[in-house]
């Protein structure tokens, strides 16, 4: 926000008193309304739009009411913490008229944009798409006392992206959540899924939260196979490809492919923000508007809901 040219921060709210003023001062931001009372800050300030960026079991609350006091908002992952608070979200979106988007920051990546230009071009609709995400990470806060910090805090993210590379919507899903006995997590830490797709693809998903050592990238390692070859991504570098490029002997003649990877998009929470920022000059509706991330949402819902239950589940919506 301090660095887009065309937002200025008016004010600034947490719950624990003290906060907003003091985050307010480490950003080096000139005086502006802070304190713990998001309707005194909307009163008083009047807005353009609201950034939500509190606790996901806060999400449903500040966003609805902003978006009931008339102000769009500008959401962080994921959406909510049950499906159902999701889903009232959504009507709330509806029924005020107001934008409501979830900044699914990881979509703007600039080589992830090119993975799916690439699986567009040269691979042909999916019929297999893998994730691996594997990262030992040592938050402390509230993702160690989650029940599925995995699943809801961080696969949402690779869910997403999983949507976004193979343009299908969920249908289910089978997964299984588990806490390896070293794990510094409270709740789950580590989940295998297998999704069924539109169009018959399978995305499997597999990661884990307490691996030490052997980081993947945080945007996952990735293949993605369709009728004309093979695409992977290893979540750092620039995304390749083969395609066949014959048919004879055991295996067809192939050809590497690869796609340029454009230096010149805001990636991550900038470009989220410029995305939602351009929504609310022009009315284009934003990756991450609220009726399309909700099935991300679902997707990670469906995956807790199958593991607790041992069974293959809808997702649904
Ligand atoms: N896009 C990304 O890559 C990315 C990265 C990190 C975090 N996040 C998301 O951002 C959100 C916040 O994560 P974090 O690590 O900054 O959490 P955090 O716990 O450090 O900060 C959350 C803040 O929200 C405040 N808060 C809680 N309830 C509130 C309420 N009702 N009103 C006002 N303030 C309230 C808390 O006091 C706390 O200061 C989460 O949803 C998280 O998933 C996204």
């Amino acid at each position: 926000l301090r660095e887009c040219e065309d937002t200025q921060v008016v004010g600034w709210v947490d719950i624990k008193p003290g906060l907003a003023e003091e985050a307010r001062s480490a950003c080096g931001l000139d005086p502006i309304f802070t304190g713990t009372d998001l309707a005194e800050a909307l009163e008083k300030t009047r807005p353009d739009f609201a950034v939500d960026v509190t606790a996901p079991e806060a999400h449903h609350d500040v966003t609805i009411r902003c978006l009931e006091a008339g102000i769009p908002v500008l959401g962080e992952k994921p959406m909510a913490h049950t499906l159902e608070a999701a889903r009232e979200m959504v009507s709330a979106s509806e029924r005020t008229g107001k934008l409501y988007m979830v900044s699914q920051s990881r979509r703007y990546d600039a080589r992830l944009q090119a993975f799916r230009r690439l699986i567009r071009r040269e691979i042909g609709p999916l019929g297999i798409l893998n994730s691996d995400f594997y990262i030992g990470a040592h938050f402390g806060g509230f993702r160690d006392e989650m029940e599925s910090p995995l699943i809801l805090d961080m696969a949402i993210h690779t869910f997403d992206a999983a949507r976004y590379l193979s343009e299908a919507d969920p249908i289910a899903v089978y997964c299984e959540e588990f806490n390896p006995s070293w794990s510094w997590y409270r709740g789950a830490a580590c989940a295998s899924a297998v999704f069924e797709m539109t169009g018959g693809l399978r995305y499997t998903y597999r990661g884990s939260w307490c691996s030490e050592g052997l980081h993947t990238s945080w945007e996952a390692e990735w293949r993605a196979v369709g009728p004309k070859g093979s695409a992977i991504w290893d979540g750092r570098g620039a995304p390749h490809a083969e395609v066949v490029v014959g048919h004879g002997g055991f295996h067809n003649p192939v050809e590497a492919r690869t796609e340029e990877v454009r230096e010149d998009v805001p990636s991550g929470i900038a470009g989220s923000l410029r995305d939602f920022l351009n929504a609310l000059r022009t009315g284009a509706t934003p990756m991450g508007e609220c009726h399309d991330n909700i099935k991300s949402v679902a997707m990670v819902f469906a995956a807790m809901k199958s593991s607790r239950e041992g069974r293959r589940v809808p997702v649904e919506v």
